[in-house]
């Protein structure tokens, strides 16, 4: 099946452009939603996944938290409405100004991925003679089973503070004045459909929730990140990710402490589904072996494939004429701007749109201008 797409109210839209299913997005909220309160687990949306305003302030109608990694994601935050006390702020490398501002609009808690950050942090608070709220992120040596792009929890990642230098990272806090230690945070990788992945990291937890135990350390938070997957292969059969088997990991595996909160990070799995990248056929050439479609949009507009050879679903919505097998390439000088190869399309002809599936999430937020090409812009169904 077809995505539903309002084909004739494209015709005047300049292509390329990023599409949003409001109603879709706003179904994946309420889900989410409803699945998260059950265990009275607490959700930041992953703005990383997509920082359009609007997206952002529907997401936030739905009382999710935000989870930024710069300053520009703060303020975009804010910008839409989200309480500065439900922000949490990650980043290997958070700059000055960066921690200001987090200091200076009280967020909730900056999770610390180094000794040196903590040092950091922990002047400019005493600048400001405010205390911040830190989480460490721990690297917990967990294989997420994801492309290798987007693993974030093996030791040899840069991300987080490793297991066998823990001990050492709680020794110095306590000599930090300005910081309280509030919560550990994790992040394995992204784009995650073996929930194991998940149950491993709930096992980590709890062994790490016994060496802080041993040296009489509880923290309020625990914070398990993002990660979930979509089904990108089919966008329409599974529209919304099962958010109910996901928590249902966490609630199996990891029982809380007394007044311990647990928080996620999800970003791709709340808009992943609810964007395509809409683009014209610009030619059909025929190449000496195989034939090649060529679209206005290249990787400027969604890199992804490119990036990571991800796979996107392409539908042609304005053709029922047989299949035909075509290699599907952007306009961009290079040759990896190419979506997908010996891909099978209703036959198609100049003007033709193409939906590239699946691109709510690290679509539009990661487009750029080179070859200085204009960024897409963004339609929402309910505002056709
Ligand atoms: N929390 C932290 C600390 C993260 O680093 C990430 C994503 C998330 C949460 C949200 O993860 P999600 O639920 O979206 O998997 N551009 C890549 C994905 C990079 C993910 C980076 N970190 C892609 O297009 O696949």
């Amino acid at each position: 099946m077809k995505g539903q797409f309002p084909v004739e109210k494209f015709k005047n839209i300049e292509t390329p452009f990023y599409y949003y299913n409001t109603d879709l997005l706003r179904e994946t909220l309420t889900t989410l939603a409803a699945e998260a309160k059950k265990y009275d687990y607490h959700v930041h949306y992953a703005v990383k996944a997509n920082a359009n305003h609007r997206i952002l302030s529907i997401i936030r109608e739905y009382g999710l938290g935000a989870d930024c990694v710069s300053g520009g994601e703060i303020q975009a935050a804010l910008d839409a409405g989200f309480p500065s006390s439900g922000i949490v702020f990650a980043g290997v490398g958070k700059a000055d100004w960066e921690i200001n501002s987090g200091l200076d609009n009280n967020i909730f808690c900056f999770n610390v991925e180094s000794i040196p950050e903590l040092h950091v942090i922990n002047e400019l608070a005493a600048a400001k003679a405010k205390v911040a709220s830190v989480a460490l992120r721990i690297n917990p040596e967990v294989n997420a089973n994801t492309h290798h792009h987007i693993t974030t929890g093996l030791k040899e990642n840069k991300f987080g503070i490793n297991l066998d230098q823990l001990d050492g990272v709680l020794d110095v806090i306590p000599s930090l004045t300005s910081i309280r230690l509030i919560g550990i945070h994790f992040h394995i990788g992204s784009q995650i459909l073996d929930l194991d992945a998940f149950k491993s990291l709930c096992s980590r937890l709890r062994e790490i929730q016994d060496r802080l135990l041993n040296r009489q350390m509880i923290v309020e938070h625990i914070n398990f990140g993002g990660g979930l997957g979509i089904d990108y292969e089919h966008p329409d059969r599974n529209a919304i990710p099962d958010f109910k088997s996901y928590f249902e990991v966490f609630h199996k595996h990891f029982k809380p402490l007394t007044n311990q909160q647990v928080h996620f990070e999800p970003g791709r799995s709340v808009v992943g589904q609810s964007g395509s990248l809409i683009s014209r056929v610009l030619y059909v050439k025929e190449g000496s072996f195989k034939k090649f479609a060529v679209l206005d949009a290249g990787f400027t507009d969604l890199i992804r494939p490119a990036l990571y050879e991800a796979y996107h679903k392409m539908e042609n919505i304005t053709s029922e004429e047989p299949l035909e097998t075509y290699d599907v390439v952007g306009p961009i000088c290079e040759s990896s701007d190419c979506f997908g190869k010996a891909v099978d399309l209703n036959g198609a002809g100049r003007g033709d749109f193409i939906a590239l599936r699946s691109a709510g999430a690290y679509g539009e937020i990661m487009a750029m201008q080179y070859n200085c090409r204009k960024l897409p812009k963004a339609y929402f169904s309910d505002l056709l």
